[in-house]
């Protein structure tokens, strides 16, 4: 069987609406309605470049710092890369009719910046404008609408080779990427993000050095922080100028801080933890500047890289805020804080049944969505809100061409319900994005955990359905 074969086979299957019993029962019990989230609820499917496209050094695209990373030896724990990944960017047409086929509406994906600047500013490469063209024109053809991110990680090498984020060039650099990204698709792109999780990127990537461009320490990450800050809020101001009608945001990664007792010594604990995870990027947005207050070294970045004028550069009013989350946390005090890790008190520790850890060693906490999106909702200067990732990685089998993923479906259940609550109670959530559409390369842990609706194999490309799509497939119908 071919791949195109192999993909109307699960579509027909798929198109049955063959439901298996707990997956009917869900319907039955009348536990999730569509009609539920409203009329104009936004359903979509998140990705990102280099976690799909593959096409590594095709067309004129330079190397990312993921290029790099994943190249050297032992960053990633399977010693894999994504050179070819999901082959995405050969196989984008039927992989978005596959889409189509979920009921989907909305394709969030991010645009690589070294396929546009491969030398990060200056020289257009054409070839990498008419891909994302042909991404865009295709999505729209089929009614699909697409939400590009600016930046998913993936910074040109080059750029990291002055500095990176560690440079305040990289404010210039993102500035003159982010106005050709909008006047090249700003005619048909109406929805944007500017950043994917500053957090996660600035963290693992600059302070723990566990992610690109593996660089460590407070003096990589507090010049990081501060401009990405800048960069957010100035990315924000580039998309509304050129796009007429833009719906813009950015994304956060957050999870909810549950101190591991009442002592107060936890409590102090987890309220740094939020600091540090949850607070340190919208804060400086909403005009209300870093959480010193909590986290006092923080104080450094006013004092050593800020200039004149920034507290005023860093706010932007987004339109709407992207809420990315998997888990809470639950925190205890250590010695070493504030790094993040050394006061998370892991879920195996506490004796946290094995079903309730995902394959990336991550507690199922249903409750703590409602509650971060509850969070966020007090901010009085978030409007709007979009869960633009969320989902769970499980080991799968493909068995007969079926896979019967029945942890993660019961994960999407448990999570849209209570995303479905936090709505009721007040919290302004206007869409869900699943991450992901289909398995894909899990960052420093290569392809081994396997996030997707859609199953990939990687060696063939066949993409299969699984019971979770199928699932959503009739519940979007
Ligand atoms: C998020 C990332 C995304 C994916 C998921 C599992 O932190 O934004 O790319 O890796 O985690």
């Amino acid at each position: 069987m071919n791949r195109r074969q192999a993909i109307h086979t699960t579509a027909a299957l798929a198109g049955s609406f063959f439901l298996p019993k707990p997956l009917a029962a869900l319907f039955v019990e009348g536990r999730l309605n569509k009609a539920d989230f409203g009329p104009d609820f936004k359903w979509g499917v998140a990705t990102a470049s280099y976690q799909i496209e593959g096409a590594w050094q095709e067309d004129g695209k330079s190397p990312s710092i993921w290029d790099n990373f994943a190249h050297g030896k032992k960053n990633i724990k399977t010693g894999e890369n994504a050179d070819v990944a999901c082959d995405f960017y050969h196989r984008y047409a039927s992989d978005l009719e596959l889409l189509k086929s979920l009921n989907f509406k909305v394709f969030r994906f991010s645009l690589a910046w070294s396929r546009l600047l491969p030398d990060g500013t200056g020289k257009i490469n054409q070839k990498g404008i008419d891909f994302y063209n042909r991404v865009i024109d295709k999505c729209l053809s089929l009614g699909i609408e697409p939400w590009p991110t600016l930046y998913h990680w993936d910074l040109p090498q080059v750029l990291e080779d002055k500095g990176g984020w560690t440079n305040r060039d990289v404010v210039d650099w993102f500035s003159e990427y982010t106005h050709l990204a909008t006047k090249s698709f700003g005619d048909r792109v109406k929805n944007w993000m500017v950043l994917n999780e500053p957090f996660a990127f600035t963290t693992l990537g600059y302070m723990l050095g566990w992610h690109a461009p593996g660089k460590k320490g407070l003096k990589n990450y507090l010049p990081a922080v501060h401009h990405t800050a800048l960069v957010q809020a100035e990315g924000g101001r580039i998309v509304r100028e050129n796009v007429k009608d833009a719906n813009v945001g950015t994304t956060f990664s957050v999870s909810y801080a549950v101190p591991k007792s009442d002592a107060e010594k936890h409590q102090r604990a987890a309220k740094r933890f939020d600091a540090l995870m949850n607070r340190v990027f919208i804060e400086p947005a909403l005009g209300m500047g870093y959480p010193t207050d909590t986290l006092p070294f923080l104080k450094r970045i006013e004092e050593k890289y800020a200039k004149p004028g920034d507290m005023e550069r860093m706010k932007f009013d987004f339109d709407f805020i992207g809420i990315q989350n998997y888990y809470s946390v639950t925190v205890k005090k250590s010695l070493t804080t504030p790094v993040v890790w050394a006061n998370e008190h892991s879920a195996k520790k506490r004796e946290v049944p094995a079903d309730q850890i995902t394959d990336m060693g991550w507690e199922v906490t249903p409750d703590g969505i409602r509650q971060i999106l509850k969070q966020f909702a007090a901010y009085p200067g978030v409007k709007r809100m979009i869960v633009t990732e969320n989902g769970a990685a499980f080991p799968d089998k493909v068995e007969n061409g079926l896979v019967h993923d029945s942890q993660r479906l019961k994960f999407y259940a448990d999570y849209l319900e209570k995303v479905l609550q936090a709505k009721r109670e007040g919290a302004p959530v206007e869409g869900y994005f699943c991450w992901s559409f289909m398995d894909n390369f899990e960052w420093a842990e290569g392809f081994r955990p396997r996030f997707g609706l859609v199953h990939v194999d990687y060696e063939t490309q066949v993409r299969t359905i699984k019971d979770s799509g199928r699932w959503f497939q009739a519940f979007l119908k």
